[in-house]
């Protein structure tokens, strides 16, 4: 059984959040997520989310694609996350292409970018309501 791992902030859950996670998970037989703390995606995205972390975590956890949520403290902490869960790939959008094949001596884990999804983000749809 393939098991793979991926991270990130999930706010405004949209399309290419959905997309990626699919993908990710056609990629493997089990998949763990983790959702970013509240204080982490402050740190990557110099804002706070609109969603805390329990929402965002349980609209996560409620999709069919996922098998388990965790919550991500730390950028840092990737190799402890993909020993803890028994990660055999690592899936992230390119945004983050290369940022973390350090894992990959560490932890004999294998690591994919796939493409973003074009022209939709949480940024954008917050840009937009905003008008
Ligand atoms: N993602 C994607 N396609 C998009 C948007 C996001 O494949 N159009 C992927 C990212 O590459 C990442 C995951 O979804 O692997 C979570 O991304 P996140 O940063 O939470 O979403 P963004 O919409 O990029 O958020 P923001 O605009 O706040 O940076």
């Amino acid at each position: 059984m393939k098991r793979g791992i991926t991270f990130g902030t999930f706010d405004v859950f949209h399309y290419g959040h959905l997309r990626l996670l699919e993908r990710a998970r056609a990629l493997c037989d089990w998949m763990a997520v983790g959702v970013s703390s509240d204080e982490l995606s402050v740190s990557k995205k110099g804002r706070a989310p609109c969603y805390p972390f329990e929402e965002r975590a349980r609209i996560i956890g409620a999709l069919r694609c996922v098998d388990e949520v965790f919550r991500e403290e730390s950028l840092e902490r990737k190799a402890d996350y993909i020993r803890k869960y028994g990660a055999d790939i690592l899936v992230m959008g390119d945004d983050w292409a290369g940022k973390f094949d350090w894992v990959v001596p560490l932890t004999g884990c294998e690591v994919l970018y796939l493409p973003r999804t074009p022209a939709i983000s949480t940024t954008a749809i917050i840009e937009k309501i905003r008008g």
